[in-house]
């Protein structure tokens, strides 16, 4: 039965919590291997028929932005391994009420690709990069590409966009001493450089909680080596991010505390797979098939009813480190980060 969801329309969760903020996966694949994401071997990738199409993806992110949905953010696996993908940043760019579009990449086909995607009408984009020594990016990511990375980082960089958020995730004994090199390209350039809690998701990826660099801790060990406090900048509202300067008003610094501080009360946001199933959190155990929908042939409002339905029932969060906490069975580069 058709209810009356049109421009306009808000969608919530059973919580009270307001999603506008959908993730598409693009693709599962990825040229690196990130220990915490994937395992060295044995990946085995899905099958081109079983991505959505960009006309797919493009029908459903229309239909889902007349329900309130107004940032977009392309992530994969590796996003920029999907072919032409400018293309889709058009096809999305031009959709009415989407507001913000961004990128999660690796970087590694960025400086080829960026000033395509730019003039589709990409706005944002972040990175991964998890050293800034080449020897210990090789380890943590395992491939020997810190320069390709550097190279396509200031390539976006030059093109003028703001902000590049570069994305850190910190394994105690790898690269956890790298802390106060970060800070200081953070006061250095204007890149905003976000710490991101390192989460039991990949598959084989050696989590546990001491391998686990808190905020709380990176906080200090930056004060303590500069001399400065760090100051908020920004309260994270419905993003995971906390942002900080120091106290000299130099350096652009984030926090995402997954682990430590959860934002699930906060959270706005859904994610589609490159497979098509819609997952209301990182952590879902269950989803929504709407490729199969689409290639049944449903109109856009059985899509609409189904749409609301499942966000009504998003979680209310996760118990990373509590009891009753499951993975989910999806690597994250199956899901999108
Ligand atoms: P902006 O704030 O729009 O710049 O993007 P973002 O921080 O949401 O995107 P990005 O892809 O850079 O994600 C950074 C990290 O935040 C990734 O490790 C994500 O897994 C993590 N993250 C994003 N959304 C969620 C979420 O809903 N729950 C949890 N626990 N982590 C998330
Ligand atoms: N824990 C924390 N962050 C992760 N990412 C990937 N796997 C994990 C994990 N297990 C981050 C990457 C990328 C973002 C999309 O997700 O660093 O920047
Ligand atoms: Fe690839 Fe990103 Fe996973 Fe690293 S974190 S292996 S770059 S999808």
């Amino acid at each position: 039965m058709y209810k009356n969801y049109n421009n306009g329309y808000t969608l919530k969760d059973s919580f009270g919590r307001i999603i506008n903020n959908l993730r598409i996966s693009v693709t599962d694949r990825c040229n690196f291997r990130c220990r915490y994401c994937m395992p060295e071997k044995g990946m085995v990738w899905m099958k081109k028929d079983e991505l959505l199409t960009y006309e797919e993806i493009k029908r459903l992110v229309k239909i889902f932005a007349e329900l309130g949905i107004k940032k977009i953010r392309l992530t994969g696996g590796e996003p920029l391994m999907r072919k032409e993908l400018h293309l889709l940043v058009n096809m999305i760019s031009n959709i009415a009420g989407i507001v913000d579009l961004a990128l999660t990449t690796n970087a590694y086909f960025l400086a080829e690709q960026a000033e395509n995607l730019v003039k589709a009408g990409l706005h944002r984009i972040n990175v991964s990069l998890d050293s800034l020594d080449p020897v210990k990016f090789s380890e943590m990511t395992r491939r020997n590409y810190f320069h390709k990375v550097w190279e396509g980082i200031e390539a976006v960089e030059a093109l003028g966009i703001s902000p590049i958020k570069i994305n850190v995730v910190l394994i105690r004994g790898i690269n956890d001493d790298e802390i106060l090199k970060f800070a200081h390209l953070a006061r250095k350039r204007a890149f905003v450089i976000r710490f991101i809690e390192f989460m039991p998701i990949g598959a084989d990826d050696g989590w546990s909680m001491n391998k686990v660099v808190f905020t709380q801790e990176i906080i200090e060990t930056m004060e303590h080596g500069l001399g400065m406090k760090l100051v908020p900048i920004e309260y994270r509202g419905s993003q995971p991010e906390d942002r900080f300067m120091f106290e000299d008003g130099v350096g652009d610094i984030g926090f995402i505390s997954s682990v430590s501080d959860p934002f699930c009360n906060n959270c706005n946001r859904i994610r589609l797979t490159s497979d098509g199933k819609l997952r209301t959190c990182l952590f879902s155990l269950t989803e929504t098939d709407f490729k199969k929908l689409i290639r049944e042939g449903a109109d856009d409002d059985t899509i609409k009813e189904v749409l609301v339905d499942a966000v009504w029932k998003k979680e209310p969060g996760h118990l990373i480190n509590r009891t009753g906490f499951v993975r989910p069975n999806r690597t994250m580069s199956q899901i999108g980060g």
